[in-house]
């Protein structure tokens, strides 16, 4: 079951180029006998400007650099392939690569979030752990992190959000090394980061290695099959490794070794032949059962209790191939959350529909243009027919006189398929335009309290800590007392154990809130409404 697998190697082997052996030329395969010296009116006079094979090559380092990304700027990358185990869930998507079997060909990308390229690896972060399954029916990107939930509810908020988490301007001094005002400034204001940050403060936000780290969907997405019927699904990846943290105090001292920890890990472990690999699990909800919880399916700063719809496994991903190049393909890979395919959709999360809008928004000012699909590692395996022209970096030269649709001319232009196509799922959509948020999006505390509650003596002795080391050098105590309040809503003893080492007073309990463990547990927990 190699040959589909194969087949983005192949098409990538065409772009592969291997200089050994061959002489140095311009642009324009002029062979070029001297590079060392510009050409000068004399040994000791100026340069002159018909020094073509000088400028050219001035010109072009002069250009080398692209924007980073506006957010997961420092990353690394492999590839792999995906294979399903069996077509059990030909049930639900007429997804090919969710059902087949065959060894499906991926790019991984995983990342940090606030720093930028050079930035070192073992921060308090998020990483993003995104993949672009290249299948025959398209490219599908799963562009997920390695924590379940997120920090806000609407994609309206994220610039305000990842302004407050990047280094402040006047400096630009990374936040982590120094007071982070402006990002406990935005969790003290938002209640809906609670739950988040916890698994931020958590040992989740140090991994061991990329090789040992969950992955999330994140968003509640739709799984549709050949009727068009729709199941809610939520994506995960599991590490076959096992999910392991470093503890902060390895952090630091290895950000100062080796800044390179995470990235030279995934390298070195795939050049020794020992691949990474995850399970994938889907946990899937009927469409009848959509209210059926006691928070909203469509809020990404809640995750579904694997106890009430527990994680079905369905495939597993190996990474055995490190890239040629960084910048060709770690660089230039641009995953999207629109990428989808026939058997997946989306569902109306707010904070996806924002996605779904600034990922290609961005790449066309990152990848400098409407052309970067066309990039090596960007390109589909399945065949690609557009009317789309021109534009910068255009790779292809299109035949033919006609690119619009309908034509009665013929000559050029691709025809309608017969079936295979994308259908967007059909979906009853009624209301009045408003700018405001359901009450199903209001409670913030219960889970974040679910996952206090969940965690070991020395897990929540290390949360503790993180709390007052990252709260405690905020220099606004308002900040450090109302960040503190928001965590007497989750659990009074850790608001106090967080309050005594930050310097603020600690809070009364909040009535009704710290001691109702079990009802909040068993009411998350309770059966039924998974197909
Ligand atoms: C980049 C995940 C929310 C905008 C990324 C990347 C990941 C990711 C993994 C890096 C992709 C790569 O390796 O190239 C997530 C998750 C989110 C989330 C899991 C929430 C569930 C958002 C929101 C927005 C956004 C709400 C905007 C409204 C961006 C942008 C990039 C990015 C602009 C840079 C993309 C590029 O330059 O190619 N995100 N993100 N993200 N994300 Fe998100």
């Amino acid at each position: 079951m190699t040959d589909h697998h194969d087949a983005k190697h192949e098409q990538l082997d065409r772009s592969r180029t291997d200089p050994e052996g061959t002489v140095l030329t311009t642009q324009q395969g002029v062979r070029v006998a001297h590079t060392d010296d510009s050409l000068r009116a004399g040994d000791r006079g100026p340069t002159l400007l018909e020094d073509f094979h000088a400028r050219e090559k001035i010109t072009h380092f002069d250009h080398e650099r692209i924007p980073e990304r506006v957010v997961h700027a420092r990353g690394a990358g492999a590839y792999g392939y995906f294979e399903a185990y069996d077509d059990s869930l030909s049930r639900y998507t007429t997804a090919e690569f969710l059902t087949s079997g065959e060894r499906i060909p991926v790019f991984v990308r995983f990342s940090t979030v606030a720093g930028s390229r050079g930035s070192a690896d073992t921060v308090r972060d998020v990483r993003g752990f995104a993949t672009k399954f290249y299948t025959r029916q398209g490219n599908y990107d799963l562009v997920g992190n390695n924590m379940p939930v997120f920090f806000i509810q609407d994609g309206v908020k994220f610039p305000d959000f990842v302004h407050a988490v990047k280094p402040e301007p006047p400096n630009e001094i990374p936040q982590a090394q120094s007071a982070h005002d402006t990002f406990w400034d935005f969790v003290a204001t938002q209640p809906e980061t609670t739950h988040m940050v916890l698994w931020l403060m958590s040992d989740r936000a140090l991994p061991r290695s990329y090789r040992m780290m969950q992955g999330f969907g994140v968003h509640t997405f739709r799984l549709v099959d050949a009727e068009g019927r729709g199941t809610f699904v939520k994506f995960h990846w599991t590490p076959v490794l096992g999910t392991h943290s470093l503890v902060w105090d390895e952090c630091q001292k290895i950000a100062g070794k080796d800044p390179d920890f995470n990235r030279r890990d995934l390298w070195d472990s795939i050049e020794a032949g020992q691949f990474p690999e995850w399970e994938l699990g889907v946990q899937l909800v009927d469409e009848a059962d959509e209210h059926a919880f006691d928070f909203d399916l469509l809020d990404a700063t809640k995750l579904i209790p694997e106890e009430r719809v527990p994680v079905r496994p369905v495939g597993r991903l190996v990474l055995d191939r490190n890239p040629d190049n960084f910048f060709a393909e770690t660089e230039q890979i641009a995953f999207h959350t629109a990428n989808l395919v026939p058997g997946i959709d989306f569902t109306n999360d707010p904070l996806l529909q924002a996605r779904n809008f600034s990922y290609l928004d961005t790449q066309l000012i990152r990848l400098g243009g409407p052309n970067f699909a066309q990039l090596p590692v960007n390109r589909p395996i399945a065949e690609v027919s557009t009317n789309q022209r021109d534009g910068h970096g255009q790779q292809e030269i299109h035949k033919g006189r006609t690119s619009y649709f309908r034509n009665t001319l013929g000559g050029g232009c691709p025809a309608i398929a017969e079936g295979g196509t994308f259908r967007h799922h059909t979906e009853a959509v009624s209301g009045h335009k408003i700018r405001a948020r359901s009450a199903s999006f209001l409670d913030h505390y219960r889970q974040a309290r679910l996952f206090w509650n969940s965690m070991s003596p020395v897990e929540r002795e290390h949360i503790v800590a993180a709390f007052r080391f990252e709260l405690g050098k905020v220099t606004a105590k308002e900040v450090r007392a109302r960040t503190v309040e928001r965590l007497n809503h989750v659990d009074h003893e850790l608001a106090a154990q967080v309050a005594t080492g930050v310097g603020v007073e600690a809070p009364a309990a909040v009535a009704g809130y710290h001691d109702d463990r079990s009802p909040a547990l068993s009411q998350l927990g309770r059966p039924g409404g998974s197909p």
